[in-house]
């Protein structure tokens, strides 16, 4: 059996694509801190209550609720196309140094446009740091812009015209933020127009919130989207998960927020639904809050549940299969896991996934 420093070494390796991460969730201690100098402000009140000093202090909280209570407030360091092109080169730089190929990335406009920052200010910013880190780091990554739940349906459409100028630089629309009374449903004109618009539609199903069941299936049906970000209580739904199944829509958990934001971080969840073929990946949600990237999330699920090693590369193959990327690159990274899989895997390990991907495999091969 393998050590488990070799385990890291192995997930670090791995090429990697993430699709669930909030580029605000990516400010650190230490950027905030720097922008709040730069732009001469206090810091953010959260940053005296830190725990730990430099790089290792972390930010304090226990669920959602108090999450957010820290999260937004934290966003004032935000100010200048300045700050977001850094806040997106600093996640991509350290994504780069985890082999992470590609990235899709929330963003919350809202966030800064209630504040009094431009969207174009935001969108040329993060759109800024993509290019640096693409053509420097060899990463690439596109935006996923967020409205928030919490706010109104009508804030969200305003929101959604305002960006259709830059339609170029954001590839999908999601929903965010506090999902207590604030059901997909509410948003269900909004997402119709994005997706007259061209953009790919994703929206958050938080774990274990009221009404969980509910809003899946709203999220399902009446906003059509193409994937769905958390989404692991449709396990408790057979018809939901068979749906799932049937129009290929992928869910992006985030095991190590889980664990943070809920009482569990649902590592059996997503192995069940990996193993009767949904397409779960794993990310990692806020990785300067939760204090751990996509490589620490799949080293959680390979350490706290019963994972093959072909089941973690089947976690990161279904992360390429649901991402918004042309097929063409989709079968450029596909053939790299391919090759990582069979350079680092004995045959025993590999190619015993039952149940998941390529059904249609073993039928081509004997006709
Ligand atoms: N849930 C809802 N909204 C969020 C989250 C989350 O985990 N992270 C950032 N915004
Ligand atoms: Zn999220």
């Amino acid at each position: 059996m393998a050590n488990g420093s070799d385990l890291e070494s192995w997930i670090a390796g791995m090429p990697k694509a993430e699709l669930h991460v909030h580029l605000e969730g990516c400010l650190t201690p230490d950027l905030a801190r720097t922008l709040a100098t730069r732009n001469k402000l206090p810091p953010p009140p959260s940053l005296s209550s830190l725990t730990g000093s430099g790089n290792t202090s972390s930010y304090d909280f226990h669920d959602l609720t108090s999450f957010l209570a820290v999260y937004y407030p934290n966003m004032t360091v935000l100010q200048t196309e300045q700050d977001f092109r850094d806040l997106a080169l600093s996640y991509l730089t350290h994504a780069a140094t985890q082999n992470i190929k590609h990235a899709e990335m929330f963003f919350d406009p809202q966030a800064h446009t209630s504040r009094g920052v431009p969207f174009p200010t935001v969108v040329r910013g993060y759109r800024a740091g993509i290019m640096t880190a693409q053509r420097t780091l060899g990463i690439s990554a596109s935006l996923i812009m967020c409205f928030l739940r919490d706010q109104s349906a009508e804030y969200a459409m305003a929101t959604l015209m305002e960006s259709l100028p830059f339609k170029d630089s954001i590839i999908g629309v999601g929903l965010d933020s506090d999902e207590r009374d604030n059901p997909p449903a509410k948003f269900a004109a909004v997402y119709q127009r994005a997706s007259r618009e061209g953009y790919l539609l994703t929206c958050h199903c938080d774990i274990d919130q009221p009404n969980t069941l509910t809003h899946i299936t709203q999220a399902l049906t009446e906003l059509q989207v193409d994937r769905l970000d958390h989404g692991s209580n449709v396990l408790a739904q057979p018809d939901l998960v068979d749906l799932l199944k049937s129009k290929n829509i992928g869910l992006t958990c985030c095991p190590v927020s889980n664990s943070v934001v809920t009482a569990d971080f649902k590592g059996p969840d997503i192995v069940a639904l990996l193993r009767t073929g949904v397409k779960v990946t794993v990310n990692s949600d806020d990785p300067a809050y939760f204090r751990a990237y996509l490589n620490e999330n799949m080293l959680k699920m390979a350490t706290a549940t019963d994972l093959s090693r072909a089941e973690l590369i089947q976690l990161q193959r279904n992360a390429f299969e649901i991402s918004w990327i042309s097929s063409w690159r989709r079968s450029h990274f596909l053939a790299l896991l391919d090759g990582y899989e069979k350079s680092t895997l004995h045959d025993h390990d590999q190619n015993h996934v039952e149940g998941i991907g390529n059904g249609a495999a073993g039928e081509v091969l004997a006709a």
